[in-house]
């Protein structure tokens, strides 16, 4: 419910994509938002009103001259009870009209009146999407401070592929949720290491740690929905980069050392949530270990270098922020690492809390003494550390 009491004025302009805005206002809907849905005359022939007011249990406006508003406004009060207008799909011709300030129909009468922030989710044809007249246009709107949702690329309706297909359900509602978060890391850069690392025994065996990665991948997303630049460092794991997140994936802790000391010095904050491997194999073989039906031989191992300490040790650190996952004693364990690496701020966890799941429970240990986040989805938390976060930033 990232959406709970959030009100959602969602304009539908006339494009095939329509019939995908249907789907949009039940996610929106199930993420505990209300929505009121506008539609311009065009829309009307993809998908009907009906629709859209079964979904969203509200009338559908279609009309500028609509008698069911008393003060026959509905231009004005529509948008004066959102929190927010999403126009999806926003046609060619409509950003088109907007961008001109045409107030010709509810929908753009509705944009121009507005007295809350605008986006918009442009859908159309490649071609239509690369005309420089839809670029001018679309150039005016991000000026005006309109947000501009995409496109995506892919397969188009008419049979081309290209740029100009609405994002997804799903994405739209991801943005509208980023949309609405505190801009609590604007103007900063922010690097972390996620996932667990892999080091090669021989080309098909490996020693690793367990980490779904899911901690570290909300914790890149709620950096990134709060305005920051992110570079996430990612060992294996089967997750989805966030939204506006670049992702260098990498399989080893060597990989992960060298990708981080590239980038660390350009950035304002640096959180280690990798479980990176303590050790490696020394030389791993080149080729398949065959079984010879004799006593195993060992492996020698060799310590991994703990990118986190070098990090926290540069002349100019970033902001550094570690994770100590521990089975028992985690208030000492955690206190320890945080002096051991110097770093100012470290995040303890049990790992019978957390592992692998949706939830986590989490204690802050920094130079003010310790803060428990008690159990919450992973992004809430998450969104708890990046405020943190901002604080000691604006402290240092
Ligand atoms: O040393 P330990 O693994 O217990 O500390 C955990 C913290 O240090 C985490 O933030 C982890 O990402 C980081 N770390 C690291 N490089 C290592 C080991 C841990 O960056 N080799």
């Amino acid at each position: 419910m990232e959406l709970h009491g959030k009100r959602i004025a969602l304009g539908v302009t006339g494009g095939i994509a329509a019939y995908k805005a249907a789907e949009l206002v039940r996610q929106l809907i199930r993420e505990g938002a209300s929505v009121q849905v506008a539609m311009t005359d065009a829309a009307t022939r993809f998908v009907t009103p009906v629709t859209f007011q079964a979904l969203s249990g509200r009338p559908v406006f279609t009309d500028q001259w609509d008698a069911r508003i008393g003060n026959n406004m509905a231009h004005i009060d529509l948008s004066r009870e959102a929190d927010a207008l999403l126009v999806a799909p926003a046609s060619a011709d409509f950003l088109a009209r907007i961008a001109h300030g045409l107030a010709d129909d509810l929908l753009s009468t509705l944009v121009l009146a507005r007295d809350c922030p605008l986006l918009v989710a442009p859908a159309m044809n490649r071609q239509m999407w690369e005309n420089p007249a839809t670029q001018r246009n679309i150039a005016t709107l991000r000026g005006d401070g309109i947000a501009i949702l995409g496109p995506g690329c892919g397969d188009q309706a008419c049979g081309e592929s290209g740029l100009g297909r609405m994002l997804e359900p799903d994405e739209l509602v991801a943005a509208l949720i980023a949309h609405f978060q505190p801009k609590l890391l604007a103007g900063c850069r922010l690097l972390l290491t996620a996932g667990p690392t892999f080091e090669a025994i021989d080309p098909v065996r490996g020693i690793t740690n367990l980490s779904s990665g899911r901690m570290g991948y909300a914790i890149a997303r709620a950096a990134r929905e709060a305005g920051a630049e992110v570079t996430l460092v990612s060992g294996p794991v089967a997750l989805p980069c966030p939204p506006g997140v670049t992702r260098i994936a990498v399989t080893s802790a060597q990989q992960m050392r060298e990708a981080v000391l590239q980038r660390a010095g350009e950035n304002d904050v640096f959180v280690g949530v990798a479980a990176v491997a303590d050790y490696r194999p020394a030389s791993p073989a080149t080729r398949k270990i065959k079984k010879d039906g004799g006593a195993p031989s060992p492996i020698e191992l060799v310590a991994n270098p703990d990118i986190l300490a070098e990090v926290a040790a540069l002349p100019v650190p970033p902001l550094c922020v570690g994770f100590a996952a521990e089975s028992h004693d985690l208030h000492d364990y955690a206190e320890k690492k945080r002096r051991a690496k110097k770093i100012p701020l470290i995040v303890g966890n049990l790992i019978s809390d957390g592992f692998g799941g949706d939830d986590n429970t989490l204690i802050l240990f920094d130079d003010e003494g310790q803060h428990p986040l008690p159990t919450a989805p992973k992004i809430e938390l998450a969104r708890r550390l990046v405020a943190r976060i901002a604080t000691l930033l604006e402290k240092r």
